[in-house]
């Protein structure tokens, strides 16, 4: 008969699962059993802690809607997004961009517009212009790159947000010709709180945590034979851009809208950022979220 205690019950979960047939799947299970064990242990877990927990994580998932992915959010703010990203950019076989979050308000079937359209419908602020170029890892434009942009709008609020999921607006994509060049028009979006109205925004606050993201443009540029690459420009001068909520800022994505004789759209201040793609392992994706529309769907 077996006499296990709170040491011993670790290994023997894990001999059970041994029978696992997928490899990956059986290091990715093993590691989480071993790790949550030794949580539990290191903070000696009462059975009222671990009820709280499941509680939480209950409404974590009630939180879920067809616009709304609080897993994903709840993945974000605990920092796990963001060392998911920068375990993936490690692994490329060459430099490429890098990586930041998709954050939850990405949506699929946003139809391609020519190069310099304005992607925001009403814009009641100063227009700006996005461009640069899509190149390889050896600077060679990239033609036929898709890049996809979606944002917040001088507000602060995606259209999911403004327009309940109703219509599309901010969100523009752009197929690039033989020199790798895309440019769109905008307006500067507006920094935003993460949705403090569910579980993980009560727990944000009571972190103590302001649940601000700086101000910032998604993107999505993927081109044939290249690894897609999900990532964000920060407007530098955010009062949020060093205590971003989601970890999702780096040095080499900030820039800001400055006047620019090169712009392709004179006489409107302009964001340039060239884009580096490297190039494709079989079988990854570079996505970190998913449109979580997609996401519900996938469960039924
Ligand atoms: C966003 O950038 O859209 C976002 C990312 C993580 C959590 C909430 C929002
Ligand atoms: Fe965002």
């Amino acid at each position: 008969m077996q006499d296990l205690d709170e040491f011993t019950v670790t290994d023997e979960t894990v001999r059970q699962m041994a029978g696992t047939d997928n490899p990956r799947l059986k290091e990715i299970a093993d590691a989480a059993v071993r790790h949550l064990h030794a949580f539990a242990r290191e903070v000696n877990l009462t059975p009222a802690e671990w009820i709280q927990g499941i509680r939480f994580m209950t409404a974590v998932g009630h939180a879920c809607t067809p616009l709304r992915q609080e897993f994903i959010l709840l993945s974000d703010v605990l920092g796990l997004s963001a060392v998911v990203n920068a375990l993936h950019d490690k692994k490329a076989k060459e430099l490429g961009s890098q990586s930041s979050l998709l954050g939850p308000f990405f949506r699929e079937g946003v139809e391609v517009t020519p190069m310099g359209t304005q992607i925001v419908e009403k814009p009641t602020v100063e227009e700006i212009v996005v461009y640069g170029k899509i190149t390889g890892n050896d600077g060679s434009p990239l033609a036929n790159a898709l890049i996809q942009v979606w944002q917040t709008s001088e507000r602060g609020l995606y259209d999911l947000q403004e327009r309940n999921g109703e219509s599309m607006d901010m969100r523009g994509t752009f197929r690039t010709g033989p020199d790798g060049i895309y440019y769109f028009r905008t307006v500067r979006p507006l920094g935003y709180s993460i949705p403090m109205d569910g579980p993980v925004g009560e727990m944000v606050m009571q972190q103590k945590r302001h649940g601000m993201r700086p101000s910032h443009i998604h993107c999505l540029v993927g081109a044939e034979g290249y690894r897609e690459l999900v990532t964000a420009l920060y407007f530098g001068d955010d009062p949020f851009i060093d205590s971003d909520t989601v970890f999702g800022v780096s040095q080499s994505l900030v820039v800001d809208a400055h006047e620019d004789p090169a712009s392709p759209v004179p006489g409107l201040r302009a964001v340039h950022y060239d884009f580096r793609l490297a190039k494709a392992t079989l079988g990854e994706s570079g996505r970190v979220g998913a449109d979580p529309t997609k996401l519900m769907k996938a469960a039924e």
